[in-house]
């Protein structure tokens, strides 16, 4: 080797290094450290310099990179099954002349053919056997030949029939997914109780199949669709688009967007049209899968050690450029919380021009390693600000060190206690004031829309606004802001008259608005539903919420120790002399569980939050342990501990039709 390939050796085995440590996040850990699209881009990088510089490394310095691995290891709490026919990968294609390759591949050996074409689903896959019509076992991908047994998880699945109306032997394989919707309900609870959020549905996904209590997997609401049946020919059938039809027929869900194609060109058409589509489903998907539809010709046509010659899929370019990092500042936010953002050097991504990107916190900033100056990857995810999300280029030797002091009040900022959030904790800065300010009308707070952030700022700059009670008072000085310029008698008797009308909002909005620590919608609800009347929460005793199921001591207690600070004391009083004094608007109540507690255990027909709804409903409250107070325990299957304990405690347990016995009674 002469000196130059010795370079060009060392920079594979570096990339090699790299995308070893990807995959050992992603697979392992469930939490990967760089996007899909960085990790295609370098993937596939590595992949071309393998081959076009393979007589520089062994057979065996060959086999052991990432490239030759089918991912997914194994984690250590599940059974290991293997699987009858090994679960491969599909080979990826990001241009239509590649999949011309493949079809001309296939043209080798037959001449009339067809294809079915289908959303890659972004999730983890699964394969599930049935016997004499029972769901048997669920096994996930593991390293393609030994999978883990997640069966029990399986189960907790919706859309996974338990039972099928067909006796034979079947093994069916498909997709198991988070879908949007669920992922985002789940990352705001997360959220809410300040436990760390999921990165993406998938990861989601593949966090709840590892859970080891099927509780969680259920109330978490995984999906799955199906795709794939083995040995179709064994049970007469001889295409993918009649699998699809038997496996509706059976109960499963297939995705509605398959569709069988004759040509190029309808797989062009339906690549252009899949593009748009695919941003309004509610699971991600990452491309298509086109496959060829006659089974009859799979053997012949064979496969790799990872991919079948059957299939292949077509990945979209991803909304993703690179620009330089220009400089990186930080916003305030009402909590007090630092946000790190990235301004840009102007670049266009997906049709829009872009100069600011969201970089979350500091943990984040130190994640990526970048610094200003660095050429970074930004991308459009939803929302209109884009993020930054891998390094390009290193152009700054250094990490950009994390920032100490406020831009708006020049105090400390501190590191809270698990070093990922920093805080501004001074309790006059001007920025925390606004944000709450702003933060008290936004919708789902009293929604005063027509005093807008703008006109907050205007307000609290010219000394109208300083607290929330300020906005309540803004009608004594009408005729002054009627004469400031840019506003007019419409305009101002438009604000003060929606202010006015939240004076009637409900409660459950008004706790909301109030910025309390931790405090967000639902349990601002909770808090509501109990307290029932603003004026109440002045002699209210919040420490009973610690024994209450979800809420948690350290809710209570920032709770107790908001209402019991002086300021905040008078904020409430100035309020309800100013006529602030709403209810909590209750859903249909009845009194029918009043002063009976319960709890609840086991797996039962539908989730926990259900039981819980109807309980507090109708006037019951729900614990999560046992004691002596409790009146009822509802218990599903498999009930354990609660149960034996619910026992020596004689207290009553009942089951699900028990319970709505006793709500119809
Ligand atoms: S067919 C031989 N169809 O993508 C493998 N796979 O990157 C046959 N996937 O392991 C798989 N959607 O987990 C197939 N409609 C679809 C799919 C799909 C997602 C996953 C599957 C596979 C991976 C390959």
């Amino acid at each position: 080797m002469n000196e130059n390939e010795i370079k060009i050796k060392n920079k594979i085995i570096e990339l090699q290094n790299k995308i070893s440590e990807w995959d050992k996040h992603y697979y392992d850990f469930d939490d990967p450290i760089v996007s899909d699209e960085i990790y295609d881009t370098e993937y596939n990088k590595l992949k071309k310099y393998e081959e076009q510089y393979s007589y520089l490394f062994s057979d065996s310095e060959l086999q052991s990179s990432p490239t030759n691995k089918i991912n997914a290891h194994l984690s250590r709490i599940f059974t290991k099954v293997e699987h009858d026919f090994p679960m491969l990968s599909l080979d990826k294609t990001y241009s239509i002349e590649e999949i011309q390759k493949f079809i001309d591949n296939i043209k080798k050996i037959a001449s009339k053919f067809s294809f079915f074409i289908e959303p890659k689903i972004d999730g983890l896959s699964i394969s599930i056997k049935y016997k004499k019509g029972k769901l048997f076992r669920a096994v996930t991908r593991g390293n393609g030949q030994i999978g883990e047994d997640v069966t029990s998880n399986i189960l907790q699945i919706n859309n996974i029939p338990k039972e099928i109306d067909y006796q034979e032997d079947l093994e069916v394989r498909g997709e198991v997914f988070l879908a949007i919707d669920q992922f985002e309900k789940l990352n705001m609870s997360l959220k809410e109780e300040n436990k760390p959020i999921m990165a993406n549905p998938r990861n989601a996904a593949a966090g709840t199949l590892r859970q080891l209590n099927p509780e969680i997997v259920k109330q978490r609401n995984l999906s799955a669709f199906l795709y794939y049946i083995i040995n179709p020919q064994k049970h007469n059938i001889f295409n993918i688009e009649d699998s699809f039809r038997f496996l509706k027929k059976l109960g499963f869900e297939v995705t509605k967007e398959a569709k069988k194609v004759n040509s190029i060109e309808e797989i062009t058409k339906y690549i252009g049209d899949f593009k748009e589509i695919r941003k309004k489903l509610n699971y991600e998907t990452d491309g298509i899968v086109i496959k060829l539809n006659e089974i009859k010709f799979y053997e012949q046509l064979g496969q790799t050690s990872k991919f079948p010659h059957w299939a292949i899929a077509f990945k979209y370019e991803p909304d993703i450029t690179s620009t330089i990092l220009k400089d990186i500042f930080i916003t305030i936010g009402r909590t007090g919380v630092v946000t790190y953002n990235a301004k840009l050097d102007e670049v266009e991504l997906s049709g829009t021009k872009v100069s600011y990107a969201t970089l979350n916190n500091y943990e984040f900033i130190r994640n990526l390693g970048i610094n200003i100056n660095d050429s970074v990857y930004i991308k459009k995810s939803g929302e209109i600000i884009p993020c930054l999300i891998g390094i390009a280029n290193k152009n700054n030797y250094e990490i950009f060190k994390p920032i100490d002091t406020c831009p708006y009040c020049k105090n400390q900022i501190y590191f809270n206690e698990t070093g990922l959030e920093q805080f501004c904790l001074n309790q006059d800065c001007p920025e925390i004031k606004i944000r709450k300010l702003i933060h008290f009308t936004s919708k789902e707070a009293l929604d005063i829309n027509s005093l807008g952030e703008k006109n907050i700022t205007l307000f609290h700059k010219l000394n109208y606004i300083n607290d929330i009670t300020d906005i309540f008072k803004l009608k004594d000085y009408q005729d002054e802001l009627i004469n400031l310029s840019g506003f007019g008698e419409i305009s101002i008797k438009k604000i003060i008259q929606s202010i006015e009308e939240a004076k009637n909002k409900s409660l459950e909005k008004l706790i909301f608005g109030l910025s309390i620590p931790l405090i967000g919608i639902k349990s601002a609800k909770f808090i509501a539903s109990k307290v029932l009347k603003l004026e109440n929460v002045l002699d209210f005793d919040f420490s009973i919420f610690e024994e209450y199921h979800d809420f948690g001591s350290k809710i209570t207690s920032n709770l107790i120790e908001w209402f019991k600070d002086e300021k905040n004391i008078l904020l409430i009083k100035r309020l309800i002399n100013l006529g602030v004094n709403p209810s909590y608007l209750e859903e249909q109540k009845t009194d029918i569980l009043s002063n009976l507690s319960f709890v609840i255990t086991g797996t039962l027909s539908k989730p926990r939050s259900y039981f819980e709804k109807i309980i507090y409903k109708n006037g019951g409250q729900v614990f999560s342990s046992i004691s002596s107070n409790i009146k009822y325990l509802l218990a599903g299957e498999k009930a354990g501990s609660k149960l034996i304990k619910a026992k020596k405690f004689n207290i009553k347990v009942i089951t699900e039709e028990e319970f709505y016995e006793l709500l119809n009674s």
